[in-house]
């Protein structure tokens, strides 16, 4: 294993990645024209944070990639072990005390066709960035959000790197000022968020989309749930609508973003528009859980 950016030399200026094998300077990080994963988006990705050195539940975050992994039928590229030391030492070789550790795995390399020889080699790179932090006006204000009937496809329990219609739902909710765009069904359920989960507060119980093929296993979303089931929150796993009497507030949970209020949808208030008691609860819940992370 090679690499061009010794320790000594961390600096936000001077991120180092692993590629294939080798840890390499960020903007000589490259693969090859013919990856999958650049022809076809055929690869699968996750994102872990990570608070001073100790990853947030990164047990289930493997166990994710894995299925993802077997779901698209590529091997793991390593043993697992190895994968755990080489996130922590991208961790270790980035300048970021915080930070968000991005994995990514592609079937490989070939010659351009649909069906991929089976022989192939899988690609993966692991990047560290700083861990974003939602800005004090949101955490006071709280997120708007859209919702846009869901026209992704059918197999949204997988993390697939292809992400063309997240993204043009995120376009959608900026073009109409909001933060995120909300999936719902042809019945109006509302499934998860373009790169977040949803929940509500409805008659006070923390109420959210059932785990299957329509949303994303958000490790945030079970951590969430893990945590109001401790406090003695009611849960509820169901379809839902944003037009239930009794629905008093709205939160999203990501890797990113831990639990944070929305205060509104398509332009109304959700509840009485402001942040959510049970949502505050639930957020500094998991903030001492990344504290104590932090003091391990
Ligand atoms: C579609 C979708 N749902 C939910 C999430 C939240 O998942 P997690 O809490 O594991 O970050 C993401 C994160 O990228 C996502 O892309």
């Amino acid at each position: 294993m090679s690499s061009t950016a010794p320790l000594s030399e961390k600096s936000p200026e001077n991120l180092t990645a692993y590629v294939n094998g080798d840890f390499v300077a960020l903007e000589n990080a490259t693969v090859h024209i013919e990856d999958r994963g650049f022809q076809f988006a055929d690869g699968v990705y996750e994102v872990v944070a990570c608070i001073h050195g100790h990853f947030l539940d990164l047990g289930p975050h493997l166990d994710r990639l894995q299925r993802s992994c077997a779901a698209i039928d590529v091997a793991m590229p390593c043993a697992r072990a190895q994968l755990e030391e080489l996130i922590a030492e991208t961790w270790q070789r980035n300048p970021f005390d915080d930070a968000m550790i991005y994995i990514q795995i592609t079937r490989g390399a070939a010659p351009r066709a649909h069906l991929a020889p089976d022989t192939l080699t899988p690609t993966l790179i692991i990047t560290s960035r700083e861990l974003p932090r939602p800005s004090d006006e949101k955490l006071a204000c709280g997120a708007s959000g859209i919702t846009l009937e869901d026209f992704r496809w059918k197999r949204c329990d997988i993390k697939s790197i292809a992400l063309l219609a997240s993204i043009m739902g995120k376009q959608e909710a900026h073009r109409q000022a909001a933060d995120e765009a909300f999936w719902t069904d042809a019945d109006g359920h509302v499934l998860e968020g373009s790169s977040t989960n949803i929940l509500a507060v409805i008659d006070g119980k923390l109420v959210t989309h059932p785990l299957d093929h329509q949303v994303l296993g958000g490790i945030t979303r079970s951590m969430t749930l893990d945590l109001a089931r401790k406090a003695g929150i009611a849960v509820e796993e169901r379809p839902w609508t944003l037009d239930e009497s009794g629905l008093s507030e709205c939160m999203l949970t990501s890797t990113t973003n831990a639990v944070l209020p929305v205060c509104s949808m398509n332009g109304k208030a959700v509840g009485n528009g402001k942040p959510g008691p049970l949502t505050g609860k639930l957020r500094q819940l998991m903030l001492a859980a990344m504290e104590d992370l932090r003091r391990t």
